[in-house]
């Protein structure tokens, strides 16, 4: 099982709304997934239109005890061959209830190898900021996707967490996971935009996305109808944008590079 996390500690990057639209992606190109929330503001959840407030047993439930089985804690979504592990609130109490744990960061890595048969993907919905929960995903993924908003400072969130990953990497005497994608997100046509996405290419030469996500009015709304852009707007730019993503993060994650340059070229597509 592949394990990819989205993570960015600066807030409103589009780390949901790729997780959940990806992984709806993936599901619909066949392959088993597991979303699992790991931001107490539950919106990988409410994304998908269930209600995790007062969800139990939730992700904290599950990573605090080792005898609640996997399939109690993940249940089904509208969408075929997708299913959610929820976050909500109780998940804030997570770093004092393990502190007496010396592994409390591996626990999510532990706890998704129960998972390994049942599903081909575990895509981390990782919370904006530092701490633990972000460690957490990052040590139980094997592959990083990082969105990037196309804004001024958008730079510093993005090699804040290159740097966090090299120091998990020397702290755990580990090489993964991999930056496999970084995503230019609510792109515009302005100077500053361009300006960032050509410094994303620099620091992160070969993985930065090939289809940027541009600011999109149906990629915003289909959120608060708790739909995936397939179901919302299937005929939309942003649902043309997202599937070009999930076609490519697809082929970087199992490693088919056909038809994927290697290049740092960038379509941006129009402005929808
Ligand atoms: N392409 C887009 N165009 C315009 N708005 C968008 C687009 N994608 C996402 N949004 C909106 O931007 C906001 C932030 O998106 P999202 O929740 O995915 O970010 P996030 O990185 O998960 O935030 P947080 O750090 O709080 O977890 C949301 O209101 C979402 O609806
Ligand atoms: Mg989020």
């Amino acid at each position: 099982m592949k394990r990819i996390a989205f993570v960015n500690e600066k807030g409103g990057t589009c780390k949901t709304t790729l997780a959940v639209n990806l992984a709806a992606h993936f599901a619909r190109a066949g392959r088993r997934v597991l979303l699992v929330d790991l931001d107490t503001q539950g919106h990988a959840g409410k994304s998908l239109g269930i209600d995790a407030r007062e969800a139990r047993p939730n992700v904290y439930d599950w990573l605090l005890d080792p005898e609640l089985p996997v399939d109690r804690v993940a249940r089904p979504t509208a969408i075929e061959g997708l299913d959610l592990i929820p976050a909500n609130k109780a998940l804030a109490e997570f770093p004092l209830a393990v502190a007496y744990d010396r592994e409390r960061a591996l626990r999510l890595d532990r706890r998704l190898d129960e998972g390994q048969e049942r599903w081909d993907y575990a895509f981390i919905d990782a919370p904006p900021s530092a701490g633990l929960l972000v460690t957490t995903a990052i040590l139980a993924a094997t592959d990083l996707v990082v969105p990037v908003a196309t804004t001024y400072l958008a730079l510093d969130g993005a090699a804040e967490i290159a740097r966090t990953v090299a120091e998990l990497h020397q702290e755990h005497g580990r090489d993964h996971p991999r930056i496999s994608m970084v995503v230019p997100t609510l792109y515009r046509r302005t100077a500053i935009g361009n300006e960032v996405i050509r410094k994303l290419h620099a620091h992160f030469p070969d993985v930065v996305a090939q289809t940027v996500l541009s600011q999109s009015v149906h990629l915003d709304e289909c959120q608060s109808y708790g739909e995936t852009i397939f179901e919302y707007a299937p005929r939309s730019k942003g649902a043309a944008m997202m599937r070009a993503i999930g076609e490519e993060l697809l082929a970087r994650v199992e490693g088919v590079t056909r038809g994927v340059a290697r290049s740092a070229h960038v379509h941006a597509p129009a402005q929808a």
